[in-house]
């Protein structure tokens, strides 16, 4: 077993099963990476198939998906030249937290998957970033160790996962613990079909008996760095942040099947903020009307997003209907964004056209697959890098100052 992992990966010691995680932390320096894209193909060598396609994949045909990357590509600058910038102030203020950039680490549902370190992880990159971090209800580490882990905001992202009494009991948790608001996803009625997950097997992967996990077995076993690293993780983790009353954590095995029977509706909504009292946003806005219902319903900030693609296919890129959603909001709420930020470019560009900040998805989970916690604050170092950039590049101070002038739009975009 040793000579075999010693081939599979360089500097993995016998005696230190820990080195592997090492060895990953000293992939992600510059050359090796230099943009999320790099981040994204270690993490597709370091993690199983089904885990990486888990991550990186998105509804049915995955037309969303690439459509929320590519739109940022139909979106041109028009920058200010010959203007001095010598400083550039990348600072903004979401729900009341004062951010050093106008970035936040969204949910992502199985961290602990992707590394041991998972939700803890990330949540220290980002606060160690001077960000907010919003830890997804299907997580793999205790909320309260979350919460402690960051020295920044830390939001909590709501599912009615195990009903009402499951969620009443993680709402009360995540306000002792010290959760500063609550994001309640509202395009999941049911779980999205994710073609690659079908073809990897991961339902089985993850709930099958031994023999239906036979046929998938190779790519956790070409994956001994990451197996060995699960393993000494414990293996597989309940869900501790969904405590169902009287029978205890749920099972990650019945997370889709519990999806279906826990849709979000706006009845929903006005009994979870008058039980959580703080600050609660509607994540999955795709239009003015739902930007609309949000505000009637006390929203604090809505994220425009589909999920990062993987919910209804064939819907529009977020990029594409942020202008709309911010026409109908009118400045009376806080505008979030998310789906395919993967450059600071992009972020600029949300932020011309009507965001506040955005959240990032994938970008920083690949960094998390591929090194723990050293990838994702490689990932935010980045967009921090590229933000300053670009800005500068512009010809704008601060990110405050961006707005639609800096932009050029399709034409059919503008109808
Ligand atoms: C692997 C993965 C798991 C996700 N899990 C959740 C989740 O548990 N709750 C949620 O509201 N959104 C979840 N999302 C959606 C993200 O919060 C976010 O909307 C999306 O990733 C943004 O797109 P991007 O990945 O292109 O940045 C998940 C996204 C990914 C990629």
């Amino acid at each position: 077993m040793d000579s075999f992992l010693r081939r599979k990966w360089r500097g993995y010691n016998a005696r230190d099963p820990m080195s592997l995680l090492k060895q990953s932390t000293r992939q992600v320096v510059s050359p090796k990476v230099v943009c999320i894209e790099d981040l994204r193909s270690i993490a597709e060598h370091r993690v199983p198939r089904a885990v990486f396609d888990y991550l990186d994949g998105g509804a049915e045909g995955e037309v969303t998906l690439r459509e929320n990357c590519r739109s940022f590509q139909e979106v041109s600058f028009r920058p200010r030249h010959a203007v001095d910038v010598p400083q550039c102030d990348l600072r903004t203020r979401v729900l009341g937290f004062d951010l050093a950039l106008p970035a936040m680490l969204a949910p992502v549902g199985y961290s602990r998957l992707m590394h041991p370190g998972g939700e803890v992880a990330a949540a220290r990159a980002a606060g160690k970033a001077g960000t907010a971090y919003i830890l997804s209800t299907i997580s793999g580490h205790r909320l309260e160790d979350v919460k402690a882990a960051s020295s920044g905001p830390v939001f909590y992202q709501l599912y009615l996962l195990g009903g009402r009494g499951a969620a009443e009991a993680a709402i009360d948790r995540a306000r002792q613990a010290g959760f500063s608001a609550l994001f309640v996803t509202i395009d999941t009625a049911v779980s999205g079909l994710r073609e690659r997950d079908i073809r990897n097997g991961m339902k089985e992967l993850i709930s099958g008996g031994v023999l239906q996990k036979v046929p998938y077995l190779w790519q956790i076993l070409s994956r001994p760095g990451w197996l060995l690293s699960f393993l000494l993780d414990g293996g597989m983790p309940p869900l501790p942040n969904v405590v169902i009353p009287d029978q205890g954590p749920m099972p990650l095995v019945d997370v889709n099947a519990a999806l279906a029977s826990s849709t979000v509706t706006w009845q929903d909504l006005r009994w979870i903020r008058e039980h959580w009292r703080g600050p609660m946003v509607v994540k999955g806005v795709l239009t003015g009307e739902d930007a609309r219902r949000s505000i009637d319903e006390g929203a604090a900030a809505v994220v425009v997003s589909n999920h990062g693609g993987r919910q209804l296919d064939c819907v529009p890129a977020s990029l594409r209907v942020l202008p709309e959603i911010a026409a109908a909001v009118n400045g009376q709420i806080e505008v979030l964004m998310d789906g395919g930020i993967r450059r600071g470019t992009d972020i600029v560009k949300a932020l011309c056209m009507g965001a506040r900040a955005v959240l990032c998805g994938r970008a920083y989970a690949y960094g998390l697959a591929a090194a723990g916690e050293a990838g994702v604050s490689r990932a935010l170092e980045i967009l921090r890098v590229d933000l300053e950039r670009s800005l500068k590049l512009l010809g704008c101070p601060s990110v405050g100052a961006l707005d639609r002038t800096y932009v050029s739009l399709p034409r059919d975009w503008q109808t």
